[in-house]
């Protein structure tokens, strides 16, 4: 149980044969590498030799490193090929191989025949353009994870990973998009040919130029619990094994999503960043995910709305698995207060960076003051808020809002008028008094009346 706590490392100065080492040595120098025996109280767990830059530009032969290595990482060097005729490198105790951050192009197919129980293999950040022989990998059927992001890769023979019948983790992210192109055309993954292994766990295929690919693609693949398509040019969400557990779609032109489409119940994070086209969010579009812990929903600058119905209608004691939910970076103006049920049972919540409109409607947002980056969430609206953080809003600024400390709006417009109908009929009486006086004395006896000069009776005299 106590195991790890006595692991021991020995550099190789304990090494007898020095000679057979060459290329071990005490501290990083060119073209050398930091061999270590790893061992617990009692066994030896492992040999490793690190040799990350220290700029290699040939794989050295298996007689000048530890001839029991079990992991050998050579990256950040400059090696340009893996070629089995100009290396000799053999090595049946090899489990690890690391080649990331080289300038690796060519790989001949006898050259990890000479590694046969190799069970991770890393060559992401080289320079292959094509992985053209089906054998490269024949020998091979221990490895569990290969990595082979951030390439070149615009082609791949058929049937290239049918002997990896072991093969957990396959990463293929960052390649040519044609090779996505290819990939979408046909009906399921399996057609393909590639033969990629059923039981795979891992799959990433982000920025590879993926296209809408038909509902069944991923059929044929139901042990997956990891599947990245960031980066690739869905316009709608690719239907997916329902054994997924983490799902990365972000830098997509997906538009719109809905219910239909995300009905995956073991689903528990979901990541829908960067997406440019993202508008809308339909009524209940998560409401299926009911496993979902994690979902982030960022920097999608066309999302001006998140209603509060896309979990559904949220009651007093939500309950929900949700820990962590990110909507920092996109449209966002309000947020309705039925999310207060929601994010009192989050861990983490990230509304940063979005055109808060800092009306009576958000305030209630003020409850979650430690909110995450608290600082950044800041009001667009109104024009003389613009700038200030939600948490500094008080009182004061939005006086409409407290109408027991500052009278409801309503009463006082009509104070306001009340006011305002006062004056003006004062001032209409001040003027008719000051200013037309006769009105109110001389003019008095004018006019028709029984004392008058031009009374009725005198009229009607003078016309007869
Ligand atoms: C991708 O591969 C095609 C051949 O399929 C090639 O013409 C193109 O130049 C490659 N693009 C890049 C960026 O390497
Ligand atoms: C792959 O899935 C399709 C259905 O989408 C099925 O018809 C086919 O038989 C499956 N192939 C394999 C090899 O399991
Ligand atoms: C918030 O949601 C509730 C429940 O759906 C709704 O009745 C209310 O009108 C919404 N509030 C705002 C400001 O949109």
């Amino acid at each position: 149980m106590f195991k790890f706590s006595f692991l021991l490392v020995f550099s190789l100065l304990f090494y007898h044969n020095e000679a057979l080492n060459q290329l071990c040595s005490v501290r990083k120098a060119e073209k050398n590498c930091i061999c270590k025996r790893i061992t617990d109280s009692e066994d030896l767990i492992a040999t490793e030799a690190d040799c990350v830059r220290t700029n290699f530009d040939y794989f050295p032969t298996s007689e000048q490193l530890p001839k029991d290595l079990n992991l050998l990482d050579l990256s950040h060097n400059s090696l340009t090929k893996l070629d089995a005729t100009e290396t000799r490198f053999s090595s049946v105790t090899l489990e690890t191989l690391k080649l990331s951050y080289n300038a690796i192009s060519f790989i001949s197919y006898g050259f990890f025949a000479e590694i046969p129980n190799l069970r991770i293999l890393v060559l992401s950040h080289n320079n292959i353009e094509s992985l053209d022989s089906d054998e490269i990998f024949q020998k091979n059927p221990k490895i569990t994870h290969l990595d082979l992001s951030f390439n070149f890769i615009h082609v791949i023979q058929a049937a290239t990973f049918s002997p990896l019948v072991e093969l957990q983790v396959l990463d293929l992210s960052y390649n040519n998009h044609s090779l996505g192109e290819s990939l979408s055309q046909v009906r399921t993954l399996t057609d393909s040919g590639l033969g990629i292994n059923p039981n795979i766990v891992r799959l990433s295929l982000d920025n590879i130029g993926l296209k809408d690919v038909q509902n069944g693609f991923f059929s044929n693949h139901t042990y997956l619990t990891h599947l990245s398509l960031a980066d690739n040019r869905f316009t709608q969400v690719p239907r997916v094994p329902y054994s997924v557990e983490y799902l990365d779609l972000s830098g997509t032109d997906i538009s719109v999503l809905q219910a239909k489409e995300l009905s995956y119940h073991t689903l528990r994070v979901l990541r829908l960043e960067r997406m440019k086209m993202l508008e809308t969010i339909h009524h209940y579009a998560f409401y299926n995910l009911e496993a979902l812990e994690e979902l982030s929903v960022k920097h999608c600058r066309n999302l001006r709305e998140f209603n509060e119905l896309v979990f559904g209608a949220l009651q007093k004691n939500e309950e929900t698995n949700l820990r962590k939910l990110s909507l920092a970076g996109n449209g966002l103006q309000s947020l309705n207060w039925t999310y207060k049920y929601l994010f009192r049972s989050l861990d983490f919540i990230d509304l940063t960076d979005n055109p808060w409109k800092c009306d009576c409607d958000i305030l209630w947002l003020q409850e979650f003051e430690n909110l995450y980056k608290s600082e950044n969430v800041k009001c667009s609206s109104p024009l003389s808020l613009r700038s200030k953080q939600l948490f500094d809003v008080t009182d004061e600024n939005v006086p409409t809002c407290y109408p027991q400390k500052y009278g409801k709006k309503s009463h006082r417009v009509l104070i306001a008028f009340l006011i305002l109908l006062v004056l003006i009929l004062a001032a209409l009486v001040g003027y008719l008094f000051y200013y037309s006086p006769s009105w109110w004395s001389g003019n008095r006896s004018r006019g028709i009346g029984p004392q008058s000069p031009y009374s009725a009776s005198r009229i009607g005299e003078e016309l007869t």
